[in-house]
Protein backbone atom coordinates (compact mmCIF):
# COMPACT_ATOMS: atom_id res chain seq x y z
CA UNK A 1 0.00 0.00 0.00
CA UNK A 2 1.37 3.30 -1.16
CA UNK A 3 1.06 6.13 1.87
CA UNK A 4 0.60 9.19 -1.32
CA UNK A 5 -2.85 9.81 -0.68
CA UNK A 6 -4.57 8.24 -3.57
CA UNK A 7 -4.86 11.42 -6.11
CA UNK A 8 -1.26 11.41 -5.98
CA UNK A 9 -0.88 7.37 -6.49
CA UNK A 10 -1.47 8.18 -10.53
CA UNK A 11 0.39 9.92 -13.32
CA UNK A 12 -0.60 12.67 -14.65
CA UNK A 13 -1.41 11.47 -18.32
CA UNK A 14 -4.26 9.19 -16.61
CA UNK A 15 -7.56 9.16 -18.10
CA UNK A 16 -10.48 9.50 -16.48
CA UNK A 17 -13.81 9.59 -17.44
CA UNK A 18 -17.87 8.57 -17.00
CA UNK A 19 -19.74 6.04 -19.08
CA UNK A 20 -22.96 5.53 -21.05
CA UNK A 21 -24.53 3.81 -23.37
CA UNK A 22 -26.83 5.05 -26.36
CA UNK A 23 -29.69 2.80 -25.65
CA UNK A 24 -29.28 3.56 -22.24
CA UNK A 25 -29.72 7.23 -22.43
CA UNK A 26 -30.58 8.76 -25.35
CA UNK A 27 -34.35 8.62 -25.98
CA UNK A 28 -35.49 9.64 -30.15
CA UNK A 29 -35.89 5.45 -30.38
CA UNK A 30 -37.98 6.64 -33.66
CA UNK A 31 -36.29 10.05 -34.84
CA UNK A 32 -34.25 11.26 -37.43
CA UNK A 33 -34.39 8.11 -39.58
CA UNK A 34 -33.38 5.21 -36.65
CA UNK A 35 -34.58 2.15 -37.27
CA UNK A 36 -35.35 -0.56 -34.79
CA UNK A 37 -32.85 -2.22 -32.30
CA UNK A 38 -33.20 -5.81 -30.83
CA UNK A 39 -33.43 -3.58 -27.67
CA UNK A 40 -36.92 -1.58 -28.82
CA UNK A 41 -38.11 -4.75 -29.92
CA UNK A 42 -37.05 -6.84 -26.56
CA UNK A 43 -39.20 -4.23 -24.76
CA UNK A 44 -42.33 -4.58 -25.84
CA UNK A 45 -42.33 -8.33 -24.71
CA UNK A 46 -44.21 -8.68 -21.97
CA UNK A 47 -42.39 -9.36 -18.48
CA UNK A 48 -38.86 -8.96 -20.04
CA UNK A 49 -38.11 -5.67 -18.46
CA UNK A 50 -39.23 -5.41 -14.61
CA UNK A 51 -40.91 -2.07 -14.82
CA UNK A 52 -42.35 -2.95 -18.33
CA UNK A 53 -40.53 0.56 -19.34
CA UNK A 54 -38.53 1.06 -22.85
CA UNK A 55 -35.90 3.44 -24.43
CA UNK A 56 -38.41 5.58 -26.04
CA UNK A 57 -37.40 8.50 -23.75
CA UNK A 58 -34.55 7.57 -21.58
CA UNK A 59 -32.65 10.40 -20.43
CA UNK A 60 -33.76 12.07 -23.69
CA UNK A 61 -30.21 12.67 -24.14
CA UNK A 62 -30.73 12.98 -27.72
CA UNK A 63 -32.32 16.60 -27.44
CA UNK A 64 -30.42 17.74 -24.43
CA UNK A 65 -27.14 16.89 -25.84
CA UNK A 66 -25.42 20.46 -24.89
CA UNK A 67 -26.62 20.61 -21.57
CA UNK A 68 -24.70 17.25 -20.97
CA UNK A 69 -22.08 18.29 -22.42
CA UNK A 70 -22.01 21.11 -19.88
CA UNK A 71 -22.61 18.31 -17.35
CA UNK A 72 -19.77 16.14 -18.00
CA UNK A 73 -17.13 18.46 -18.05
CA UNK A 74 -18.27 20.15 -15.14
CA UNK A 75 -16.96 16.60 -13.30
CA UNK A 76 -13.76 17.80 -14.32
CA UNK A 77 -13.18 14.61 -16.57
CA UNK A 78 -11.11 14.24 -19.14
CA UNK A 79 -12.71 11.32 -20.83
CA UNK A 80 -16.43 10.33 -21.77
CA UNK A 81 -17.30 7.16 -22.91
CA UNK A 82 -20.08 6.38 -25.17
CA UNK A 83 -21.97 4.11 -27.89
CA UNK A 84 -23.59 5.08 -31.18
CA UNK A 85 -26.33 3.50 -32.10
CA UNK A 86 -25.82 1.03 -35.30
CA UNK A 87 -29.65 1.46 -36.26
CA UNK A 88 -29.40 5.15 -36.01
CA UNK A 89 -26.06 5.02 -38.31
CA UNK A 90 -27.43 2.37 -40.90
CA UNK A 91 -31.34 1.28 -39.31
CA UNK A 92 -31.33 -2.36 -40.91
CA UNK A 93 -27.65 -2.86 -40.37
CA UNK A 94 -27.19 -3.40 -44.06
CA UNK A 95 -27.71 -1.70 -47.20
CA UNK A 96 -28.43 2.20 -47.01
CA UNK A 97 -26.63 4.34 -44.44
CA UNK A 98 -28.48 7.13 -42.44
CA UNK A 99 -25.90 10.65 -42.88
CA UNK A 100 -28.53 12.17 -39.95
CA UNK A 101 -27.55 9.61 -37.54
CA UNK A 102 -23.73 10.39 -37.85
CA UNK A 103 -24.99 13.67 -37.56
CA UNK A 104 -25.92 13.28 -33.67
CA UNK A 105 -22.80 11.60 -32.62
CA UNK A 106 -20.77 14.21 -34.63
CA UNK A 107 -22.52 17.27 -32.68
CA UNK A 108 -21.42 15.04 -29.59
CA UNK A 109 -17.58 14.10 -30.42
CA UNK A 110 -17.37 17.69 -31.96
CA UNK A 111 -19.09 19.24 -28.42
CA UNK A 112 -16.37 16.85 -26.65
CA UNK A 113 -13.01 17.82 -28.30
CA UNK A 114 -14.31 21.76 -27.71
CA UNK A 115 -14.41 21.21 -23.90
CA UNK A 116 -10.98 19.23 -24.09
CA UNK A 117 -12.87 16.12 -23.27
CA UNK A 118 -11.39 12.69 -25.04
CA UNK A 119 -14.19 10.91 -26.97
CA UNK A 120 -14.05 7.22 -26.43
CA UNK A 121 -16.75 5.50 -29.25
CA UNK A 122 -18.09 1.68 -28.78
CA UNK A 123 -19.66 0.69 -31.82
CA UNK A 124 -22.12 -2.30 -30.37
CA UNK A 125 -23.32 -1.71 -26.53
CA UNK A 126 -25.79 -3.86 -27.37
CA UNK A 127 -28.64 -2.84 -29.74
CA UNK A 128 -27.94 -4.56 -32.61
CA UNK A 129 -30.46 -3.43 -35.78
CA UNK A 130 -33.84 -5.43 -35.99
CA UNK A 131 -33.54 -5.81 -39.49
CA UNK A 132 -30.51 -7.87 -38.73
CA UNK A 133 -31.85 -9.89 -36.05
CA UNK A 134 -34.68 -10.61 -38.53
CA UNK A 135 -31.35 -12.35 -40.96
CA UNK A 136 -30.50 -14.31 -37.94
CA UNK A 137 -28.47 -11.86 -35.69
CA UNK A 138 -25.23 -12.38 -34.51
CA UNK A 139 -25.72 -16.52 -35.23
CA UNK A 140 -25.05 -15.76 -38.83
CA UNK A 141 -21.89 -15.17 -40.10
CA UNK A 142 -23.06 -12.50 -42.18
CA UNK A 143 -23.67 -9.99 -39.56
CA UNK A 144 -19.95 -10.14 -39.07
CA UNK A 145 -19.23 -8.88 -42.23
CA UNK A 146 -22.10 -6.32 -41.47
CA UNK A 147 -20.12 -4.83 -38.40
CA UNK A 148 -17.07 -4.36 -39.71
CA UNK A 149 -18.95 -2.38 -42.49
CA UNK A 150 -20.42 -0.13 -39.92
CA UNK A 151 -17.15 0.36 -38.41
CA UNK A 152 -15.38 1.81 -41.64
CA UNK A 153 -18.24 3.96 -42.44
CA UNK A 154 -18.50 5.16 -38.29
CA UNK A 155 -14.52 5.72 -38.78
CA UNK A 156 -14.17 7.17 -42.46
CA UNK A 157 -16.67 10.39 -40.59
CA UNK A 158 -15.43 10.84 -37.10
CA UNK A 159 -12.22 8.66 -37.01
CA UNK A 160 -9.75 11.71 -36.66
CA UNK A 161 -11.95 13.02 -33.70
CA UNK A 162 -11.92 9.49 -31.44
CA UNK A 163 -9.47 8.96 -29.06
CA UNK A 164 -10.40 5.43 -28.92
CA UNK A 165 -13.28 2.98 -30.79
CA UNK A 166 -14.44 -0.12 -28.60
CA UNK A 167 -15.59 -2.37 -31.07
CA UNK A 168 -17.73 -4.49 -28.96
CA UNK A 169 -19.09 -3.93 -25.12
CA UNK A 170 -19.40 -7.43 -22.92
CA UNK A 171 -19.62 -9.88 -25.71
CA UNK A 172 -20.14 -12.19 -22.87
CA UNK A 173 -23.61 -10.64 -22.12
CA UNK A 174 -24.74 -10.22 -25.63
CA UNK A 175 -23.81 -14.37 -26.20
CA UNK A 176 -24.87 -15.84 -22.69
CA UNK A 177 -27.79 -13.65 -21.61
CA UNK A 178 -29.06 -12.59 -24.76
CA UNK A 179 -28.82 -15.84 -26.59
CA UNK A 180 -28.51 -18.90 -23.72
CA UNK A 181 -30.32 -17.62 -20.85
CA UNK A 182 -32.54 -15.18 -23.37
CA UNK A 183 -32.78 -12.38 -20.14
CA UNK A 184 -31.48 -9.47 -22.29
CA UNK A 185 -32.42 -9.22 -26.60
CA UNK A 186 -32.78 -10.98 -28.17
CA UNK A 187 -34.43 -13.31 -26.08
CA UNK A 188 -32.67 -16.92 -27.41
CA UNK A 189 -32.33 -19.76 -25.28
CA UNK A 190 -30.09 -21.86 -26.93
CA UNK A 191 -26.47 -22.75 -25.87
CA UNK A 192 -25.45 -23.72 -29.09
CA UNK A 193 -26.27 -20.35 -30.89
CA UNK A 194 -24.66 -18.77 -27.50
CA UNK A 195 -21.45 -20.16 -28.34
CA UNK A 196 -21.35 -19.35 -31.81
CA UNK A 197 -22.60 -15.74 -31.55
CA UNK A 198 -19.53 -15.74 -28.71
CA UNK A 199 -17.01 -16.37 -32.13
CA UNK A 200 -19.12 -13.92 -34.31
CA UNK A 201 -18.63 -11.27 -32.25
CA UNK A 202 -15.14 -12.10 -31.59
CA UNK A 203 -14.00 -13.00 -35.74
CA UNK A 204 -15.74 -9.41 -36.24
CA UNK A 205 -13.63 -7.59 -33.99
CA UNK A 206 -11.04 -8.75 -34.99
CA UNK A 207 -11.61 -8.38 -38.97
CA UNK A 208 -13.02 -4.62 -37.64
CA UNK A 209 -9.73 -4.07 -36.28
CA UNK A 210 -8.03 -4.99 -39.19
CA UNK A 211 -10.17 -2.83 -41.63
CA UNK A 212 -10.13 -0.02 -39.63
CA UNK A 213 -6.70 0.19 -39.53
CA UNK A 214 -6.34 -0.60 -43.15
CA UNK A 215 -7.97 2.24 -43.57
CA UNK A 216 -5.75 4.83 -41.71
CA UNK A 217 -7.16 4.33 -38.01
CA UNK A 218 -6.04 7.09 -35.77
CA UNK A 219 -7.88 6.24 -32.61
CA UNK A 220 -7.05 3.44 -29.99
CA UNK A 221 -8.35 0.52 -30.95
CA UNK A 222 -9.80 -2.46 -28.74
CA UNK A 223 -12.52 -4.18 -27.15
CA UNK A 224 -14.38 -4.16 -23.41
CA UNK A 225 -15.21 -7.40 -21.62
CA UNK A 226 -16.91 -7.91 -18.14
CA UNK A 227 -14.81 -9.58 -16.03
CA UNK A 228 -14.99 -11.10 -12.41
CA UNK A 229 -12.18 -12.71 -9.86
CA UNK A 230 -13.99 -16.34 -9.22
CA UNK A 231 -13.01 -17.48 -6.05
CA UNK A 232 -13.86 -21.16 -4.67
CA UNK A 233 -16.24 -20.52 -1.66
CA UNK A 234 -14.24 -23.39 -0.09
CA UNK A 235 -10.89 -24.75 -0.36
CA UNK A 236 -12.71 -28.28 -1.53
CA UNK A 237 -11.05 -29.60 -4.57
CA UNK A 238 -14.68 -29.38 -6.34
CA UNK A 239 -15.43 -26.08 -5.56
CA UNK A 240 -11.60 -25.19 -6.60
CA UNK A 241 -12.23 -26.95 -10.05
CA UNK A 242 -15.35 -24.80 -10.13
CA UNK A 243 -14.36 -21.64 -9.67
CA UNK A 244 -11.71 -22.61 -12.33
CA UNK A 245 -14.35 -23.56 -14.80
CA UNK A 246 -16.26 -20.35 -14.11
CA UNK A 247 -13.32 -18.14 -14.39
CA UNK A 248 -12.68 -19.81 -17.92
CA UNK A 249 -16.47 -19.51 -19.02
CA UNK A 250 -16.74 -16.04 -18.45
CA UNK A 251 -12.82 -14.41 -18.75
CA UNK A 252 -10.76 -16.92 -20.68
CA UNK A 253 -13.41 -17.63 -23.31
CA UNK A 254 -13.04 -14.08 -24.45
CA UNK A 255 -9.55 -13.19 -23.34
CA UNK A 256 -7.56 -16.26 -24.52
CA UNK A 257 -8.63 -16.25 -28.06
CA UNK A 258 -7.93 -12.39 -28.37
CA UNK A 259 -4.26 -12.53 -26.45
CA UNK A 260 -3.34 -16.30 -27.33
CA UNK A 261 -5.24 -17.30 -30.19
CA UNK A 262 -7.16 -20.11 -29.06
CA UNK A 263 -10.30 -20.95 -26.79
CA UNK A 264 -10.19 -22.67 -23.43
CA UNK A 265 -10.21 -26.64 -23.77
CA UNK A 266 -12.40 -26.98 -20.99
CA UNK A 267 -15.20 -25.17 -22.00
CA UNK A 268 -14.56 -26.77 -25.74
CA UNK A 269 -14.96 -29.65 -24.07
CA UNK A 270 -17.92 -29.09 -21.90
CA UNK A 271 -19.56 -27.17 -25.22
CA UNK A 272 -19.10 -30.25 -26.73
CA UNK A 273 -21.19 -30.49 -30.39
CA UNK A 274 -22.14 -27.04 -28.84
CA UNK A 275 -19.25 -25.57 -29.83
CA UNK A 276 -19.29 -22.89 -32.27
CA UNK A 277 -18.08 -23.60 -35.43
CA UNK A 278 -14.56 -21.71 -36.01
CA UNK A 279 -13.71 -21.66 -40.14
CA UNK A 280 -9.99 -21.76 -41.17
CA UNK A 281 -8.19 -18.41 -40.26
CA UNK A 282 -10.60 -17.17 -37.42
CA UNK A 283 -8.26 -17.87 -34.67
CA UNK A 284 -5.65 -15.57 -36.31
CA UNK A 285 -8.28 -12.85 -36.95
CA UNK A 286 -9.16 -12.79 -33.56
CA UNK A 287 -5.92 -12.44 -32.00
CA UNK A 288 -5.22 -8.73 -33.54
CA UNK A 289 -2.83 -7.26 -31.32
CA UNK A 290 -4.69 -4.18 -29.23
CA UNK A 291 -4.29 -0.94 -28.31
CA UNK A 292 -5.79 -1.25 -24.71
CA UNK A 293 -7.83 -3.72 -23.26
CA UNK A 294 -10.95 -2.23 -21.38
CA UNK A 295 -12.40 -4.11 -18.54
CA UNK A 296 -15.88 -3.41 -17.14
CA UNK A 297 -15.91 -4.53 -13.18
CA UNK A 298 -18.60 -4.61 -10.74
CA UNK A 299 -18.09 -7.79 -8.44
CA UNK A 300 -16.47 -10.97 -7.82
CA UNK A 301 -17.50 -14.79 -8.21
CA UNK A 302 -17.61 -16.92 -5.38
CA UNK A 303 -18.59 -20.31 -7.16
CA UNK A 304 -19.35 -23.34 -5.32
CA UNK A 305 -19.36 -27.21 -6.92
CA UNK A 306 -23.27 -27.43 -6.47
CA UNK A 307 -22.98 -25.10 -9.84
CA UNK A 308 -24.81 -22.42 -7.35
CA UNK A 309 -23.00 -18.75 -7.18
CA UNK A 310 -22.45 -17.93 -3.53
CA UNK A 311 -25.00 -15.81 -2.18
CA UNK A 312 -23.27 -12.48 -0.96
CA UNK A 313 -26.33 -10.81 0.80
CA UNK A 314 -27.77 -14.00 2.43
CA UNK A 315 -24.55 -14.24 3.95
CA UNK A 316 -24.42 -10.50 5.81
CA UNK A 317 -21.38 -9.49 2.89
CA UNK A 318 -21.98 -5.39 1.81
CA UNK A 319 -24.44 -5.60 -1.43
CA UNK A 320 -25.41 -3.23 -4.23
CA UNK A 321 -28.90 -2.69 -5.20
CA UNK A 322 -28.25 -5.54 -7.89
CA UNK A 323 -27.32 -7.81 -4.95
CA UNK A 324 -23.97 -7.70 -6.00
CA UNK A 325 -21.21 -8.23 -3.68
CA UNK A 326 -18.84 -5.00 -2.94
CA UNK A 327 -15.34 -6.26 -3.38
CA UNK A 328 -13.04 -3.77 -3.58
CA UNK A 329 -9.85 -6.57 -3.84
CA UNK A 330 -11.26 -8.58 -6.53
CA UNK A 331 -10.60 -5.89 -8.88
CA UNK A 332 -6.93 -5.89 -7.92
CA UNK A 333 -6.46 -9.78 -8.06
CA UNK A 334 -8.52 -9.28 -11.48
CA UNK A 335 -6.03 -6.70 -12.94
CA UNK A 336 -2.95 -8.52 -11.57
CA UNK A 337 -4.32 -11.69 -13.01
CA UNK A 338 -4.70 -10.45 -16.72
CA UNK A 339 -1.20 -9.42 -16.04
CA UNK A 340 0.09 -12.55 -15.33
CA UNK A 341 -1.89 -15.03 -18.09
CA UNK A 342 -0.86 -12.63 -20.88
CA UNK A 343 2.13 -11.39 -21.86
CA UNK A 344 0.56 -9.41 -24.23
CA UNK A 345 -1.35 -7.39 -21.95
CA UNK A 346 -2.13 -3.66 -23.42
CA UNK A 347 -2.67 -0.81 -21.46
CA UNK A 348 -5.35 -1.73 -19.48
CA UNK A 349 -8.80 1.02 -19.19
CA UNK A 350 -11.52 0.21 -16.47
CA UNK A 351 -14.20 1.46 -18.49
CA UNK A 352 -17.16 0.84 -16.46
CA UNK A 353 -17.18 0.47 -12.37
CA UNK A 354 -19.62 1.49 -9.94
CA UNK A 355 -22.76 1.23 -8.06
CA UNK A 356 -26.75 1.01 -8.00
CA UNK A 357 -27.99 2.12 -4.25
CA UNK A 358 -30.77 2.89 -3.21
CA UNK A 359 -29.38 5.87 -1.29
CA UNK A 360 -30.99 7.96 -4.25
CA UNK A 361 -33.69 10.50 -3.31
CA UNK A 362 -33.55 13.86 -3.53
CA UNK A 363 -33.72 16.11 -0.53
CA UNK A 364 -33.73 19.78 -0.59
CA UNK A 365 -31.73 19.30 -3.42
CA UNK A 366 -29.18 16.79 -2.48
CA UNK A 367 -28.46 13.21 -3.10
CA UNK A 368 -26.26 11.97 -0.28
CA UNK A 369 -25.35 8.51 -1.66
CA UNK A 370 -22.03 8.05 0.67
CA UNK A 371 -22.43 3.80 -0.78
CA UNK A 372 -21.37 5.37 -4.20
CA UNK A 373 -18.58 7.61 -3.14
CA UNK A 374 -17.19 4.55 -0.89
CA UNK A 375 -17.43 2.28 -3.77
CA UNK A 376 -15.99 4.92 -6.02
CA UNK A 377 -13.28 5.76 -3.69
CA UNK A 378 -12.42 1.91 -2.50
CA UNK A 379 -12.18 0.78 -6.30
CA UNK A 380 -10.23 3.55 -7.29
CA UNK A 381 -7.41 2.64 -4.58
CA UNK A 382 -7.62 -0.84 -5.76
CA UNK A 383 -6.61 0.27 -9.46
CA UNK A 384 -3.66 1.99 -7.97
CA UNK A 385 -2.83 -1.19 -6.33
CA UNK A 386 -3.10 -3.23 -9.56
CA UNK A 387 -1.11 0.02 -10.81
CA UNK A 388 1.72 -0.33 -8.01
CA UNK A 389 2.11 -3.87 -8.57
CA UNK A 390 3.27 -3.36 -12.69
CA UNK A 391 -0.13 -3.87 -14.39
CA UNK A 392 -0.22 -1.17 -17.11
CA UNK A 393 -2.85 0.71 -16.12
CA UNK A 394 -4.04 4.00 -18.12
CA UNK A 395 -7.90 4.98 -17.06
CA UNK A 396 -10.80 4.34 -15.30
CA UNK A 397 -14.29 5.30 -16.25
CA UNK A 398 -17.46 5.75 -13.86
CA UNK A 399 -20.42 3.57 -14.64
CA UNK A 400 -22.60 5.81 -15.05
CA UNK A 401 -23.08 9.33 -15.82
CA UNK A 402 -26.62 9.61 -15.09
CA UNK A 403 -28.94 7.26 -13.89
CA UNK A 404 -30.52 5.40 -16.59
CA UNK A 405 -32.42 2.55 -18.47
CA UNK A 406 -30.83 -0.51 -16.15
CA UNK A 407 -31.81 -3.06 -19.29
CA UNK A 408 -33.89 -6.00 -17.88
CA UNK A 409 -34.17 -4.05 -14.59
CA UNK A 410 -35.42 -0.95 -16.61
CA UNK A 411 -35.29 2.17 -14.05
CA UNK A 412 -35.44 0.94 -11.27
CA UNK A 413 -31.98 0.69 -10.80
CA UNK A 414 -29.75 4.03 -10.43
CA UNK A 415 -25.98 3.37 -11.68
CA UNK A 416 -25.64 7.71 -12.15
CA UNK A 417 -23.37 9.71 -9.95
CA UNK A 418 -26.06 12.44 -11.50
CA UNK A 419 -29.47 11.87 -10.50
CA UNK A 420 -32.24 12.06 -13.01
CA UNK A 421 -35.79 12.49 -12.55
CA UNK A 422 -37.69 10.81 -15.18
CA UNK A 423 -40.92 13.10 -14.71
CA UNK A 424 -38.41 16.60 -15.71
CA UNK A 425 -35.42 14.88 -17.09
CA UNK A 426 -33.66 17.32 -14.43
CA UNK A 427 -30.13 16.46 -13.83
CA UNK A 428 -28.92 16.66 -9.89
CA UNK A 429 -25.25 15.83 -9.44
CA UNK A 430 -24.92 13.43 -6.28
CA UNK A 431 -22.59 13.90 -3.73
CA UNK A 432 -20.56 11.16 -5.27
CA UNK A 433 -20.52 13.35 -8.37
CA UNK A 434 -18.51 16.49 -6.08
CA UNK A 435 -16.47 13.63 -4.56
CA UNK A 436 -15.58 12.42 -7.98
CA UNK A 437 -15.23 16.26 -8.73
CA UNK A 438 -13.13 16.93 -6.21
CA UNK A 439 -10.52 14.44 -6.58
CA UNK A 440 -10.28 15.04 -10.04
CA UNK A 441 -9.47 18.36 -9.11
CA UNK A 442 -6.64 17.26 -6.42
CA UNK A 443 -5.14 14.94 -8.66
CA UNK A 444 -4.63 17.78 -11.73
CA UNK A 445 -3.65 20.25 -9.00
C1 LIG B 1 -22.42 -3.25 -17.87
C2 LIG B 1 -23.04 -2.67 -19.09
O1 LIG B 1 -22.09 -2.37 -20.05
C3 LIG B 1 -23.92 -1.47 -18.80
O2 LIG B 1 -24.68 -1.25 -19.93
C4 LIG B 1 -24.74 -1.74 -17.57
O3 LIG B 1 -25.67 -0.71 -17.32
C5 LIG B 1 -23.83 -1.89 -16.39
N1 LIG B 1 -22.97 -3.03 -16.62
C6 LIG B 1 -24.53 -2.11 -15.05
O4 LIG B 1 -25.19 -3.30 -15.06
Amino acid sequence: MSSLPLHRQFPSNFVWGVATSSFQIEGAAHEDGKGESIWDRFCQQPGAIADASNGDVACDHFHRLEEDLDLIASLGVNAYRFSIAWPRVQPLGYGEFNPKGLDFYERLVDGLKARGIQAWATLNHWDLPQGLQDRGGWNDRDTVHRFVDYARHVQARLGDRLDGITTHNEPWVVATLGHDQGIFAPGIKSRRIAAQVSHHLLLSHGLALQALRADGAKSQLGIVLNLASCVPATAMPADIAAAKLADSRGRRWYADPLFKGAYPEDVLAELGADAPVVQPGDMAHIAQPMDYLGVNYYTRSVVSASGEEWNAKGRGLPVSDMDWEIYPQGLTDLLVLLKQDYAQLPPVYVTENGGAFKDDAVVLGRVQDDDRTDYLRTHIAAVASALQQGVPMAGYMVWSLMDNFEWASGYLKRFGIVHVDYGTQSRTPKASAEWYRNFLEAWRA
